[in-house]
């Protein structure tokens, strides 16, 4: 197999304009770290500049590399139901991941999501720098431990501070909560209940938090 070649940073490759469109373009060209080598495309956010919140996510799954769009299989489906629960319209959100290409095992044809290294997270963060400065969102949502780490280092624990609004020097008001996947992977009907709660207790302080920054 030919070897991966890649820089270590993303930083190499953002367009010397930042707008989404170019953004979105040039996220194509990136070899800042190896995922880019095994995924089918990179997957960009979604969303309009100016929008008032931003979504993070890790990293795009098996149906979002074949898709090139973020968060269209089963967790975003409970994404999208969990937001209209707390009153918040996807539409008026920006939905993007921390890491930008899929990373998987292959299991026979199945490919089974892995985590990314602290290695890779830190790679791909020039991009969400730059759609952070593009959109200037109001209010960011952290889901799952890869975002917030990301955007908040490695000692952020999420279940200590889920749920609880943040002032960070950097990315201003933030929400971390848990990532929709470990609401589907709660081992029984009643865990998964109360996991899905919690989830929306968690999205529906980001909507007060929204109609108090507007
Ligand atoms: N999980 C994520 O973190 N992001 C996606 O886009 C899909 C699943
Ligand atoms: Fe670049 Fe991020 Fe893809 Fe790595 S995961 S190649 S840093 S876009």
């Amino acid at each position: 197999m030919a070897t991966c070649k890649f820089t270590d940073s993303a930083a190499d490759f953002l367009p010397a304009r930042l707008s989404l469109p170019q953004l979105r373009t040039a996220v194509q060209t990136c070899h800042g770290c190896d995922l880019y080598c095994h995924a089918t495309q990179a997957v960009f956010g979604e969303g309009k500049r100016g929008s008032t919140i931003m979504f993070v996510g890790e990293q795009p799954g098996d149906k979002e590399d074949l898709a090139g769009k973020p968060f269209v299989g089963p967790s975003g489906q409970l994404l999208d139901r969990t937001m209209e629960q707390a009153g918040i319209d996807r539409t008026q959100a920006y939905v993007t991941n921390a890491v930008k290409h899929f990373k998987f095992e292959l299991r026979g044809k199945r490919r089974i999501h892995s985590k990314p290294s602290a290695r890779q997270i830190a790679a791909c963060r020039p991009w969400l720098e730059a759609e952070f400065k593009v959109v200037q969102p109001k209010l960011i949502v952290c889901l799952g431990a890869t975002a917030a780490q990301s955007l908040l280092g490695p000692a952020f624990r999420i279940t200590k501070e889920r749920g609880k609004p943040i002032d960070d020097p950097k990315w201003g008001r933030l929400i971390a909560t848990v990532h929709p996947s470990s609401v589907l992977r709660a081992p029984d009907a009643a865990a998964r209940e109360q996991a899905a709660a919690d989830f929306a207790k968690d999205l529906k302080v980001a909507a007060v938090e929204l109609s108090r920054l507007r």
